[in-house]
């Protein structure tokens, strides 16, 4: 049973999850696979930064390219963030032939075709389970469920932090500064968390989700785009009077011609499943022309949800390697035409 060989490119909030489950769930992932499944190297920013977890020192480097171009690896797994340098970092992991799994939306959302282009030549696998919702299998279920099916609507909560600050404003008091404070404490929040407060986060995710959801290829200006950084919670106060929640929801539809997709703080009823949706919790509500309505609900960040994401990725990853089907059972979206009309 030769081991499978994984290089970690981060360990910080994701990171450490990765390496806690790959540890504590050794011996069932290895009788699933058929394999050990091993952590080779880590880079990281500050080698010598005091750590939540005991990680051997050979392990890490602050160079990713001694990574990804390490002949014994077979996985890269991208928990790093950030678009520059990380782009680069994929498409050589991928030209090394290596197998690719990212939490990173800000990536899949900008560089995803370009990059699964290059994994189809290549041969290779990408997947990006936790670039969407967390620990919800979202990306899954939309190619793999809802393949048979014609997905008009997606609705929903897509970022744990600005679910967690609304949350905190409206049944404790607790002021905007405060909330985004503890979301950053608790590990939610981006490293600029601009991107969570001002819906960029959110929208990331809903072009992904259109993307795979309505096989079209979605960008992520095609996104309409508010946060919250303007909801007061005199705002949030007058909504519970009326009888709503205020959320920060991304909407997308599409009809026979053309898809909408925004992202902006919306009034929910409070009698609709998504307004009980609270904290760090996500959820996606996904309506398909045969199934009808479905929704999908979880923890939509964190360490040990979101890493519990990444690591079903790596075993996905093992799997085909195993099958000998790399770059066939990719989590590859179809993209058939830009349905949107070119004006808009
Ligand atoms: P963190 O900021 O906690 O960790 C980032 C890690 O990357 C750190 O270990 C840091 O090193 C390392 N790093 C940063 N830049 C470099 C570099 N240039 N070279 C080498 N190492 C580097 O981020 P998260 O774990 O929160 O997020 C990681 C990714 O996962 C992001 O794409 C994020 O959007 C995504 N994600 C995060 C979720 C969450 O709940 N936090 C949920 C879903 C997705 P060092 O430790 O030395 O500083
Ligand atoms: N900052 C993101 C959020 C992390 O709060 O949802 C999960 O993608």
């Amino acid at each position: 049973m030769k081991p499978v060989k994984v290089g970690l490119l981060g360990l910080g909030t994701v990171g450490t999850g990765v390496v806690r489950i790959l540890e504590g769930h050794q011996e069932d992932l290895s009788s699933q696979v058929g394999s050990p499944i091993i952590i080779e190297k880590i880079a990281v920013k500050h080698a010598d930064k005091q750590r939540s977890i005991e990680i051997d020192p050979a392990k890490l480097t602050e160079d990713p390219w001694e990574v990804i171009r390490d002949p014994e690896i077979d996985v890269i797994v991208e928990v790093m963030g950030g678009v520059n340098g990380t782009r680069e970092f994929m498409l050589e992991a991928l030209n090394c032939g290596k197998h690719i799994v990212t939490a990173n939306k800000d990536l899949m959302a900008l560089y995803g075709s370009e990059i699964l282009a290059k994994a189809t030549e290549k041969q290779c696998d990408v997947f990006y389970e936790a670039s969407v919702a967390g620990g919800i299998p979202i990306i899954r279920t939309l190619i793999e469920g809802f393949s048979s099916d014609r997905i008009i609507k997606i609705m929903g909560i897509v970022n744990g932090t600005t679910n967690y600050i609304l949350t905190k404003m409206s049944q404790e008091g607790t002021s905007y500064e405060d909330a985004l404070a503890e979301a950053k404490q608790l590990g939610y929040a981006e490293a600029d968390p601009t991107s969570d407060v001002e819906g960029l986060d959110a929208a990331r995710k809903m072009a992904i989700l259109g993307t795979l959801g309505f096989r079209a290829n979605v960008e992520l200006s095609d996104v309409q785009v508010r946060g919250i950084s303007s909801v007061s919670k005199e705002d949030i106060a007058y909504a519970k009077r009326l009888g709503y929640e205020m959320k920060l929801l991304g909407i997308a539809d599409r009809d026979e011609e053309e898809f909408s997709i925004s992202v902006q703080p919306t009034m929910v009823k409070k009698n609709h499943p998504i307004a009980a949706v609270n904290g760090v919790f996500n959820a996606v509500y996904v309506f398909g022309e045969a199934v009808g309505e479905t929704m999908f609900y979880g923890a939509g960040a964190g360490e040990m949800p979101t890493a519990t994401s990444v690591v079903a990725d790596i075993v996905a990853v093992v799997k085909n390697l195993k099958l000998g089907v790399n770059g066939l059972k990719s989590i590859v979206p179809y993209k058939p035409k830009k349905l949107k009309s070119d004006e808009q």
